[in-house]
Protein backbone atom coordinates (compact mmCIF):
# COMPACT_ATOMS: atom_id res chain seq x y z
CA UNK A 1 0.00 0.00 0.00
CA UNK A 2 2.62 2.62 0.81
CA UNK A 3 4.59 2.00 -2.51
CA UNK A 4 1.60 2.63 -4.76
CA UNK A 5 0.55 5.93 -3.15
CA UNK A 6 3.71 7.97 -4.99
CA UNK A 7 2.46 5.61 -7.90
CA UNK A 8 -0.65 7.05 -8.37
CA UNK A 9 0.62 10.34 -7.74
CA UNK A 10 3.03 10.09 -10.27
CA UNK A 11 0.47 8.82 -12.49
CA UNK A 12 -2.17 11.83 -11.65
CA UNK A 13 0.84 14.07 -12.74
CA UNK A 14 2.25 12.61 -16.01
CA UNK A 15 -1.63 12.90 -16.87
CA UNK A 16 -1.95 16.68 -16.14
CA UNK A 17 1.59 16.76 -17.35
CA UNK A 18 0.52 15.06 -20.96
CA UNK A 19 -3.04 17.29 -20.53
CA UNK A 20 -0.92 20.38 -20.43
CA UNK A 21 1.69 19.41 -23.35
CA UNK A 22 -0.64 18.46 -25.67
CA UNK A 23 -2.65 21.39 -25.15
CA UNK A 24 0.38 23.71 -25.76
CA UNK A 25 2.09 21.15 -28.28
CA UNK A 26 -0.39 19.41 -30.83
CA UNK A 27 -2.71 22.33 -30.74
CA UNK A 28 -0.33 25.09 -31.63
CA UNK A 29 2.11 25.87 -34.71
CA UNK A 30 4.44 27.89 -32.62
CA UNK A 31 8.36 26.35 -32.22
CA UNK A 32 8.64 25.97 -29.01
CA UNK A 33 12.25 25.78 -28.50
CA UNK A 34 12.65 28.85 -30.17
CA UNK A 35 9.91 30.46 -27.97
CA UNK A 36 11.83 29.37 -24.85
CA UNK A 37 15.45 30.59 -26.24
CA UNK A 38 13.58 33.89 -27.13
CA UNK A 39 12.13 34.37 -23.87
CA UNK A 40 15.55 33.74 -21.87
CA UNK A 41 16.67 36.56 -24.01
CA UNK A 42 13.86 38.58 -23.14
CA UNK A 43 13.73 38.24 -19.39
CA UNK A 44 17.29 40.13 -19.30
CA UNK A 45 16.42 43.20 -20.96
CA UNK A 46 14.82 46.01 -18.81
CA UNK A 47 11.91 47.40 -21.41
CA UNK A 48 8.54 47.24 -20.43
CA UNK A 49 7.06 44.19 -22.54
CA UNK A 50 3.83 44.63 -24.13
CA UNK A 51 1.79 42.15 -21.70
CA UNK A 52 -0.42 39.03 -23.31
CA UNK A 53 -4.02 38.84 -21.33
CA UNK A 54 -5.18 35.30 -21.51
CA UNK A 55 -8.57 36.29 -22.94
CA UNK A 56 -11.74 34.21 -20.92
CA UNK A 57 -8.33 31.90 -20.17
CA UNK A 58 -7.15 29.58 -22.71
CA UNK A 59 -10.25 29.79 -24.49
CA UNK A 60 -8.48 28.40 -27.60
CA UNK A 61 -8.09 25.11 -25.92
CA UNK A 62 -10.82 24.75 -23.11
CA UNK A 63 -14.14 26.45 -22.30
CA UNK A 64 -13.37 29.63 -21.39
CA UNK A 65 -14.22 31.25 -18.08
CA UNK A 66 -12.91 28.05 -15.98
CA UNK A 67 -9.82 27.16 -13.48
CA UNK A 68 -8.84 25.00 -16.20
CA UNK A 69 -8.59 27.35 -18.79
CA UNK A 70 -7.16 30.61 -16.66
CA UNK A 71 -4.49 27.46 -15.37
CA UNK A 72 -3.41 26.39 -18.96
CA UNK A 73 -3.35 30.22 -20.26
CA UNK A 74 -1.04 31.39 -17.54
CA UNK A 75 1.05 28.04 -17.76
CA UNK A 76 1.29 29.19 -21.67
CA UNK A 77 2.97 32.25 -19.94
CA UNK A 78 0.30 34.65 -20.07
CA UNK A 79 1.12 38.04 -17.83
CA UNK A 80 -2.55 38.37 -17.12
CA UNK A 81 -6.10 36.31 -16.96
CA UNK A 82 -9.12 38.04 -18.09
CA UNK A 83 -12.24 36.91 -16.11
CA UNK A 84 -15.58 38.70 -16.91
CA UNK A 85 -17.80 38.90 -14.24
CA UNK A 86 -21.96 39.44 -13.52
CA UNK A 87 -23.49 38.97 -10.71
CA UNK A 88 -25.74 35.79 -8.72
CA UNK A 89 -29.31 36.45 -7.41
CA UNK A 90 -27.41 36.62 -3.98
CA UNK A 91 -24.91 39.32 -4.97
CA UNK A 92 -22.18 37.50 -5.52
CA UNK A 93 -19.49 37.89 -8.69
CA UNK A 94 -18.56 34.80 -10.88
CA UNK A 95 -16.92 34.37 -14.22
CA UNK A 96 -19.14 34.12 -16.84
CA UNK A 97 -18.68 36.10 -20.48
CA UNK A 98 -22.45 36.97 -19.89
CA UNK A 99 -25.57 36.45 -17.72
CA UNK A 100 -27.37 34.12 -20.21
CA UNK A 101 -26.27 31.02 -18.48
CA UNK A 102 -26.96 28.45 -21.80
CA UNK A 103 -24.69 30.25 -23.78
CA UNK A 104 -21.98 28.32 -21.67
CA UNK A 105 -23.47 26.16 -18.59
CA UNK A 106 -25.60 23.39 -19.13
CA UNK A 107 -28.12 24.75 -17.78
CA UNK A 108 -30.61 23.93 -20.20
CA UNK A 109 -30.03 20.50 -19.50
CA UNK A 110 -31.16 19.97 -16.14
CA UNK A 111 -34.50 19.69 -15.66
CA UNK A 112 -35.00 21.65 -12.16
CA UNK A 113 -33.79 24.72 -13.86
CA UNK A 114 -36.35 24.26 -17.02
CA UNK A 115 -39.13 26.61 -15.10
CA UNK A 116 -35.99 29.39 -14.42
CA UNK A 117 -36.15 29.71 -18.47
CA UNK A 118 -37.44 33.75 -19.44
CA UNK A 119 -37.68 36.41 -21.48
CA UNK A 120 -35.53 39.44 -20.49
CA UNK A 121 -34.56 43.15 -22.68
CA UNK A 122 -30.66 43.11 -21.67
CA UNK A 123 -29.15 46.09 -22.80
CA UNK A 124 -32.12 46.97 -25.25
CA UNK A 125 -31.79 44.02 -26.49
CA UNK A 126 -34.34 40.67 -26.21
CA UNK A 127 -33.01 37.80 -24.84
CA UNK A 128 -34.93 34.59 -23.94
CA UNK A 129 -32.80 31.85 -21.69
CA UNK A 130 -31.47 31.09 -18.48
CA UNK A 131 -30.01 34.37 -16.26
CA UNK A 132 -27.58 34.46 -13.48
CA UNK A 133 -29.35 36.96 -11.77
CA UNK A 134 -31.99 34.56 -11.09
CA UNK A 135 -29.90 31.68 -9.41
CA UNK A 136 -27.97 32.25 -6.09
CA UNK A 137 -24.27 30.86 -6.20
CA UNK A 138 -25.55 27.43 -4.69
CA UNK A 139 -27.29 26.60 -7.85
CA UNK A 140 -24.76 28.09 -10.09
CA UNK A 141 -22.13 25.97 -8.77
CA UNK A 142 -24.72 22.85 -9.29
CA UNK A 143 -23.83 23.98 -13.21
CA UNK A 144 -21.09 22.50 -15.25
CA UNK A 145 -19.53 24.88 -18.25
CA UNK A 146 -19.89 23.92 -22.01
CA UNK A 147 -17.76 25.15 -24.88
CA UNK A 148 -19.34 28.27 -26.43
CA UNK A 149 -18.16 27.73 -29.94
CA UNK A 150 -18.21 24.31 -30.51
CA UNK A 151 -18.58 24.50 -34.41
CA UNK A 152 -15.12 26.27 -34.37
CA UNK A 153 -13.68 24.68 -31.53
CA UNK A 154 -15.16 21.10 -31.39
CA UNK A 155 -11.85 19.76 -29.49
CA UNK A 156 -13.14 21.88 -26.58
CA UNK A 157 -16.39 20.26 -26.01
CA UNK A 158 -14.70 16.97 -24.94
CA UNK A 159 -13.97 18.98 -21.57
CA UNK A 160 -18.32 20.01 -21.58
CA UNK A 161 -19.90 19.27 -18.00
CA UNK A 162 -16.38 19.09 -16.70
CA UNK A 163 -15.76 22.12 -15.08
CA UNK A 164 -17.67 24.35 -12.33
CA UNK A 165 -18.74 28.22 -12.74
CA UNK A 166 -15.78 29.97 -10.55
CA UNK A 167 -16.44 32.98 -8.49
CA UNK A 168 -13.83 35.90 -8.58
CA UNK A 169 -12.96 34.85 -5.08
CA UNK A 170 -11.65 31.64 -6.38
CA UNK A 171 -10.13 32.86 -9.38
CA UNK A 172 -7.41 34.87 -7.42
CA UNK A 173 -7.07 32.11 -5.04
CA UNK A 174 -5.81 30.02 -8.25
CA UNK A 175 -3.96 33.70 -9.44
CA UNK A 176 -1.91 33.82 -5.72
CA UNK A 177 -0.94 29.72 -5.99
CA UNK A 178 0.11 29.78 -9.31
CA UNK A 179 2.34 32.97 -8.47
CA UNK A 180 3.89 30.97 -6.19
CA UNK A 181 4.09 27.83 -8.16
CA UNK A 182 5.65 29.78 -11.20
CA UNK A 183 7.46 32.38 -9.19
CA UNK A 184 6.21 35.35 -10.81
CA UNK A 185 3.71 37.96 -10.49
CA UNK A 186 0.43 37.00 -12.64
CA UNK A 187 -1.92 39.85 -13.16
CA UNK A 188 -5.87 39.78 -13.20
CA UNK A 189 -7.90 41.63 -15.73
CA UNK A 190 -11.89 41.49 -14.73
CA UNK A 191 -14.39 42.80 -16.73
CA UNK A 192 -17.73 44.44 -15.28
CA UNK A 193 -20.31 42.88 -17.91
CA UNK A 194 -23.57 44.81 -18.32
CA UNK A 195 -23.45 47.54 -14.98
CA UNK A 196 -25.91 49.53 -16.00
CA UNK A 197 -28.03 46.12 -16.36
CA UNK A 198 -27.07 44.94 -12.86
CA UNK A 199 -27.32 48.48 -11.07
CA UNK A 200 -31.11 48.61 -12.25
CA UNK A 201 -31.81 45.00 -10.62
CA UNK A 202 -30.28 46.15 -6.61
CA UNK A 203 -27.20 44.22 -7.95
CA UNK A 204 -24.71 46.75 -8.38
CA UNK A 205 -20.83 45.32 -9.30
CA UNK A 206 -18.68 48.26 -8.13
CA UNK A 207 -18.90 47.50 -4.87
CA UNK A 208 -18.47 44.29 -4.20
CA UNK A 209 -15.58 44.30 -6.76
CA UNK A 210 -13.70 46.42 -5.11
CA UNK A 211 -14.30 44.95 -1.67
CA UNK A 212 -12.87 41.51 -3.20
CA UNK A 213 -10.02 43.18 -4.72
CA UNK A 214 -8.87 45.88 -1.97
CA UNK A 215 -9.42 42.65 0.85
CA UNK A 216 -7.21 40.32 -1.45
CA UNK A 217 -4.73 43.21 -1.35
CA UNK A 218 -4.71 44.47 -4.81
CA UNK A 219 -4.49 48.52 -4.33
CA UNK A 220 -3.21 51.22 -5.40
CA UNK A 221 -2.27 52.43 -9.33
CA UNK A 222 0.74 50.06 -9.39
CA UNK A 223 -1.23 46.75 -8.53
CA UNK A 224 -1.33 43.84 -10.84
CA UNK A 225 -4.78 43.73 -11.93
CA UNK A 226 -6.64 46.14 -14.52
CA UNK A 227 -10.77 46.53 -14.23
CA UNK A 228 -11.91 47.27 -17.59
CA UNK A 229 -15.51 47.97 -19.01
CA UNK A 230 -17.52 48.99 -22.06
CA UNK A 231 -19.37 51.52 -20.13
CA UNK A 232 -18.31 54.88 -18.90
CA UNK A 233 -20.06 55.71 -15.99
CA UNK A 234 -19.33 52.79 -14.06
CA UNK A 235 -15.46 53.89 -14.40
CA UNK A 236 -16.17 56.78 -13.39
CA UNK A 237 -17.45 55.96 -10.23
CA UNK A 238 -14.79 53.42 -9.90
CA UNK A 239 -12.49 56.24 -10.49
CA UNK A 240 -14.05 57.95 -7.19
CA UNK A 241 -13.64 54.51 -5.15
CA UNK A 242 -10.35 53.30 -6.06
CA UNK A 243 -6.92 54.06 -7.57
CA UNK A 244 -6.38 50.77 -8.90
CA UNK A 245 -5.96 50.64 -13.45
CA UNK A 246 -8.70 51.18 -14.94
CA UNK A 247 -9.59 50.54 -18.85
CA UNK A 248 -12.17 51.71 -21.32
CA UNK A 249 -13.30 49.39 -23.67
CA UNK A 250 -14.29 49.74 -27.65
CA UNK A 251 -17.14 48.33 -29.16
CA UNK A 252 -17.84 48.90 -32.77
CA UNK A 253 -17.47 52.79 -33.82
CA UNK A 254 -21.27 53.47 -34.64
CA UNK A 255 -22.41 52.18 -31.09
CA UNK A 256 -22.48 53.61 -28.13
CA UNK A 257 -21.67 52.78 -24.52
CA UNK A 258 -24.77 51.43 -23.29
CA UNK A 259 -25.38 53.23 -19.80
CA UNK A 260 -24.55 56.78 -22.98
CA UNK A 261 -27.25 54.76 -24.69
CA UNK A 262 -29.50 54.34 -21.23
CA UNK A 263 -29.15 58.17 -20.72
CA UNK A 264 -30.06 59.34 -23.79
CA UNK A 265 -26.31 60.74 -24.88
CA UNK A 266 -24.93 60.73 -28.19
CA UNK A 267 -21.09 59.91 -27.03
CA UNK A 268 -20.38 56.98 -29.72
CA UNK A 269 -17.56 54.78 -29.75
CA UNK A 270 -16.24 56.49 -32.89
CA UNK A 271 -16.00 59.90 -31.16
CA UNK A 272 -14.76 58.54 -28.02
CA UNK A 273 -11.63 57.09 -30.39
CA UNK A 274 -10.81 60.86 -31.56
CA UNK A 275 -7.92 62.54 -29.72
CA UNK A 276 -10.45 64.65 -28.05
CA UNK A 277 -12.54 61.56 -26.93
CA UNK A 278 -9.29 60.10 -25.88
CA UNK A 279 -8.23 62.78 -24.10
CA UNK A 280 -11.40 62.78 -21.94
CA UNK A 281 -10.98 58.57 -21.41
CA UNK A 282 -7.40 59.62 -20.03
CA UNK A 283 -9.39 61.89 -16.80
CA UNK A 284 -10.78 58.73 -15.64
CA UNK A 285 -8.68 55.74 -16.99
CA UNK A 286 -5.10 54.24 -18.08
CA UNK A 287 -5.66 52.40 -20.77
CA UNK A 288 -8.11 51.80 -23.60
CA UNK A 289 -9.06 48.52 -24.83
CA UNK A 290 -10.27 48.64 -28.56
CA UNK A 291 -11.32 45.93 -31.06
CA UNK A 292 -8.58 45.80 -33.35
CA UNK A 293 -9.54 47.62 -36.58
CA UNK A 294 -9.40 50.67 -34.16
CA UNK A 295 -5.68 50.44 -34.59
CA UNK A 296 -4.86 48.47 -37.65
CA UNK A 297 -8.45 48.24 -40.09
CA UNK A 298 -8.63 45.21 -42.57
CA UNK A 299 -8.26 46.31 -46.69
CA UNK A 300 -11.68 45.80 -48.87
CA UNK A 301 -10.15 42.02 -49.86
CA UNK A 302 -10.14 41.70 -45.81
CA UNK A 303 -6.10 41.50 -45.88
CA UNK A 304 -4.18 43.19 -42.74
CA UNK A 305 -1.11 45.85 -43.96
CA UNK A 306 0.47 48.15 -41.75
CA UNK A 307 0.40 51.08 -43.82
CA UNK A 308 -3.18 51.15 -42.68
CA UNK A 309 -2.74 52.11 -39.14
CA UNK A 310 -4.31 54.66 -38.02
CA UNK A 311 -3.54 57.22 -35.36
CA UNK A 312 -4.55 55.43 -32.74
CA UNK A 313 -2.16 54.17 -30.71
CA UNK A 314 -0.48 58.22 -31.37
CA UNK A 315 -3.43 59.27 -30.18
CA UNK A 316 -3.99 57.40 -27.20
CA UNK A 317 -0.10 56.96 -25.92
CA UNK A 318 -0.30 61.69 -26.96
CA UNK A 319 -3.13 61.47 -23.89
CA UNK A 320 -1.13 58.91 -21.94
CA UNK A 321 -3.31 56.02 -22.07
CA UNK A 322 -1.98 52.27 -22.42
CA UNK A 323 -3.47 50.48 -25.88
CA UNK A 324 -4.72 46.60 -25.35
CA UNK A 325 -7.09 45.59 -28.46
CA UNK A 326 -9.05 42.06 -28.57
CA UNK A 327 -8.65 39.85 -29.62
CA UNK A 328 -6.37 37.82 -31.34
CA UNK A 329 -7.88 34.45 -32.41
CA UNK A 330 -5.86 31.47 -34.19
CA UNK A 331 -8.31 30.15 -36.22
CA UNK A 332 -8.68 30.84 -40.14
CA UNK A 333 -12.00 32.34 -39.46
CA UNK A 334 -10.73 35.40 -36.98
CA UNK A 335 -7.51 36.14 -39.60
CA UNK A 336 -7.12 38.52 -42.17
CA UNK A 337 -7.34 37.07 -45.23
CA UNK A 338 -3.42 37.46 -46.47
CA UNK A 339 -2.28 35.45 -42.87
CA UNK A 340 -4.91 32.59 -43.31
CA UNK A 341 -3.36 29.14 -44.01
CA UNK A 342 -5.66 26.61 -46.42
CA UNK A 343 -9.15 27.76 -46.39
CA UNK A 344 -10.28 25.00 -43.81
CA UNK A 345 -11.73 27.85 -41.05
CA UNK A 346 -10.92 26.10 -38.35
CA UNK A 347 -7.63 25.43 -39.00
CA UNK A 348 -4.94 27.92 -37.44
CA UNK A 349 -3.25 30.24 -39.58
CA UNK A 350 -0.83 32.78 -39.09
CA UNK A 351 -1.77 34.07 -35.79
CA UNK A 352 1.71 35.15 -34.71
CA UNK A 353 2.62 37.41 -37.63
CA UNK A 354 -1.06 39.28 -36.92
CA UNK A 355 -0.14 40.02 -33.24
CA UNK A 356 3.16 40.79 -34.60
CA UNK A 357 1.93 43.59 -37.03
CA UNK A 358 0.13 45.48 -34.06
CA UNK A 359 3.22 45.21 -31.91
CA UNK A 360 4.94 46.78 -34.54
CA UNK A 361 2.16 48.97 -34.61
CA UNK A 362 3.08 50.46 -30.65
CA UNK A 363 0.66 48.86 -28.76
CA UNK A 364 1.02 47.75 -25.30
CA UNK A 365 -0.34 44.74 -24.83
CA UNK A 366 -3.49 42.46 -26.20
CA UNK A 367 -5.92 39.89 -25.74
CA UNK A 368 -5.80 36.30 -26.83
CA UNK A 369 -7.49 33.42 -27.29
CA UNK A 370 -4.27 31.53 -27.42
CA UNK A 371 -1.95 32.71 -24.81
CA UNK A 372 0.80 30.36 -26.20
CA UNK A 373 0.83 31.72 -29.85
CA UNK A 374 0.52 35.14 -27.79
CA UNK A 375 3.62 34.50 -25.97
CA UNK A 376 5.96 33.76 -28.50
CA UNK A 377 5.02 36.21 -31.18
CA UNK A 378 5.75 38.78 -28.08
CA UNK A 379 8.84 37.23 -27.34
CA UNK A 380 10.06 37.44 -30.98
CA UNK A 381 9.21 41.19 -31.21
CA UNK A 382 10.79 41.84 -27.84
CA UNK A 383 14.35 40.00 -29.27
CA UNK A 384 13.69 41.87 -32.79
CA UNK A 385 11.41 44.60 -32.49
C1 LIG B 1 -1.46 24.91 -41.72
O1 LIG B 1 -2.41 23.88 -41.53
C2 LIG B 1 -1.88 22.58 -41.51
C3 LIG B 1 -3.04 21.62 -41.32
O2 LIG B 1 -4.00 21.79 -42.30
C4 LIG B 1 -0.87 22.45 -40.38
O3 LIG B 1 -0.28 21.16 -40.44
C5 LIG B 1 0.18 23.52 -40.50
O4 LIG B 1 1.02 23.46 -39.36
C6 LIG B 1 -0.47 24.87 -40.58
N1 LIG B 1 0.55 25.91 -40.73
C7 LIG B 1 0.69 26.90 -39.84
C8 LIG B 1 1.73 27.94 -40.19
O5 LIG B 1 0.02 26.99 -38.84
C1 LIG C 1 -4.57 50.83 -47.05
O1 LIG C 1 -3.48 51.54 -47.55
C2 LIG C 1 -3.47 51.62 -48.99
C3 LIG C 1 -2.19 52.36 -49.40
O2 LIG C 1 -2.05 53.56 -48.73
C4 LIG C 1 -4.72 52.34 -49.47
O3 LIG C 1 -4.75 52.35 -50.88
C5 LIG C 1 -5.96 51.62 -48.93
O4 LIG C 1 -7.12 52.34 -49.28
C6 LIG C 1 -5.88 51.48 -47.42
N1 LIG C 1 -7.02 50.70 -46.94
C7 LIG C 1 -7.66 50.98 -45.81
C8 LIG C 1 -8.81 50.09 -45.46
O5 LIG C 1 -7.32 51.90 -45.09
Amino acid sequence: MAKSVPGIVVFVALMLTSFVLTAIHNLSPIENARAENEASAYSDTSKPAPIVIGHRGASGYVPEHTLAAYSIAILQGADFIEPDLVMTKDGELVARHDNVLDLTTDVARRPEFGARKTTKIVDGVSITGWFSEDFTLREIKQLRAIERIPEVRPANARFDGQFEIPTLQEVIDLVKSMQRAQKRRIGIYPETKHPTYFDGLGLSMEAPLLHILHSNGYKGPRARVFIQSFETANLKELRQRTSLPLVQLFGSATSKPYDVEAAGGDLTYAKMATRAGLTEIASYAGGVGPEKSYVIPRDANGKLELRNQTSFVADAHAAGLMVHPYTFRAENSFLPLNLQNGSEPNVFGDAQAEIRLFLEAGIDGFFTDHSNIGVAARDAFLVRP
